[in-house]
């Protein structure tokens, strides 16, 4: 097993082991990628203010997201594909979150189903919908996740039309891949991943085919996953959706004060800062760098999430410093489903938590859950962080 000191060294492997078409489609923003940059990138702008002379002993990373409890205030994102990251990939998610001790996110298009995660784990996960013209679709997936006890929906907001990026339209992206020369010979050179995969029937989007009216082939499903994100999703649409589901709800993709304040008005139980890590309109600003204003807009009536960016433990306790509840991560997981599997994960979510635990130590805070609500101030921003533009 290689030495994992940090996020970047299962990024490294990870590129090495996963065929090149699923590095690139995680591991790219659309058009520019300014926002997928910035999103990281604007986070080393915040500074950590060092403290000396506290007893620093019985530290805490445990918090609660949503009423639950969690081992550190870090949840997974969804998402897509996971499963050709790495065979099984959501199971493998799913099942190092719940041994971990932090929530696990099932994308709508994963590959495996909210069935094959509910048979696989014990603990109640989320589920994330992305609203498709088909009602009938979007009200059987609703009935499933509540069949399967997941404990919230994660309504995505910010992908009513897919944002472009160069790399996919290269690469031909699909899944499975499809077996074009460069393709094939690309696999070639990665046969834990090829063997892993040849060993597993879930090679497809486990929650659409079968359970989408006229969708059971590859075809018909690339056509039909196309022209399905709903273009009319608005409020209204939205609160049917609240109505019907009727549980925790978390509204995903709020980039955007005004956004936010409708959103916490509306009642949702969390909201996530996020711009879907940078894939969808790119030259947005980066999450971390509208938490402030957002906080402000929402005024404490419903929790903040925030992702995007996020690569370490100190990440999170900038984003908690600032005042989220709790944040979520994307990539970082990515990368250790495929550089390693289930201890990838693990090995991604142990890295998080003890940088976050000993960032704690040194700026004197011993309970993570009460970093966002002491009234100390543990970080430096920059003064122009929020107020370059008008
Ligand atoms: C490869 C990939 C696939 C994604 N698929 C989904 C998805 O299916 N649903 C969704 O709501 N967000 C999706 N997202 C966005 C993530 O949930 C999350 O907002 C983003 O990854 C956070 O940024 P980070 O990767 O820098 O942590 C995806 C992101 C990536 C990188």
């Amino acid at each position: 097993m290689p030495v994992i000191t940090c996020i970047d060294d299962l990024k490294q492997i990870y590129g090495r082991r996963v065929p090149r078409m699923f590095y690139d489609y995680c591991e790219s923003g659309s058009y520019t990628e300014q926002t997928f940059r910035e999103n990281n990138s604007d986070f080393s702008r915040i500074r950590l203010r060092q403290k000396v002379a506290v007893d620093m002993t019985g530290r805490s990373t445990a918090g609660t997201m949503i009423g639950g409890p969690v081992a550190m205030p870090v949840a997974l994102s969804p998402i897509g594909l996971a499963g050709m990251q790495w065979a099984d990939g959501e199971i493998k998610a799913a099942r190092a979150a719940e041994a971990f001790g932090v929530p696990f996110t099932l994308s709508t298009m994963s590959i495996c189903s909210i069935e094959d995660i509910a048979a696989h784990t014990k603990a109640p996960f989320w589920f994330q919908l992305y609203v498709m013209r088909d009602e009938g679709f979007v009200d059987s997936a609703i009935e499933r996740a509540r069949k399967a006890g997941c404990s919230a929906l994660v309504l995505t907001l910010d992908l009513q039309i897919l944002g472009q990026r160069h790399k996919d339209l290269k690469n031909g992206l699909s899944a499975p891949p499809r077996l074009t020369l460069p393709n094939i010979l690309n696999m070639m050179t990665k046969p834990q991943w090829s063997m892993a995969m040849l060993g597993t029937r879930r090679r497809s989007f486990g929650n659409i085919v079968g359970h989408a009216k006229g969708v059971d082939n590859m075809s018909s499903l690339m056509s039909w996953t196309n022209e399905q994100f709903d273009p009319q999703l608005d409020w209204k649409k939205i609160a049917r959706i609240r109505d019907q589901w009727g549980g925790k709800l978390i509204l995903k993709g709020i980039n955007d004060p005004e956004d936010a304040k409708i959103a916490a008005d509306f009642g949702a139980d969390a909201i996530v800062v996020s711009n879907h890590g940078g894939r969808q309109l790119d030259g947005a600003l980066s999450s971390i760098r509208m938490l402030p204003s957002v906080l402000r807009a929402v005024d404490g009536k419903t929790e903040v999430f925030i992702d995007g960016g996020i690569r370490s433990g100190q990440d999170v306790f900038k984003a908690l410093a600032l005042g989220a509840n709790g944040t979520m991560i994307g990539r970082p997981y990515i990368y250790g489903l495929g550089a390693m599997g289930q201890a990838g994960v693990t090995a991604a979510l142990t890295v998080i938590r003890k940088e976050l635990d000993i960032t704690m130590a040194l700026t004197g805070v011993r309970q993570a859950a009460e970093i966002s609500r002491s009234n100390q101030r543990h970080i430096l921003v920059p003064k122009d962080f929020e107020g370059e533009w008008a």
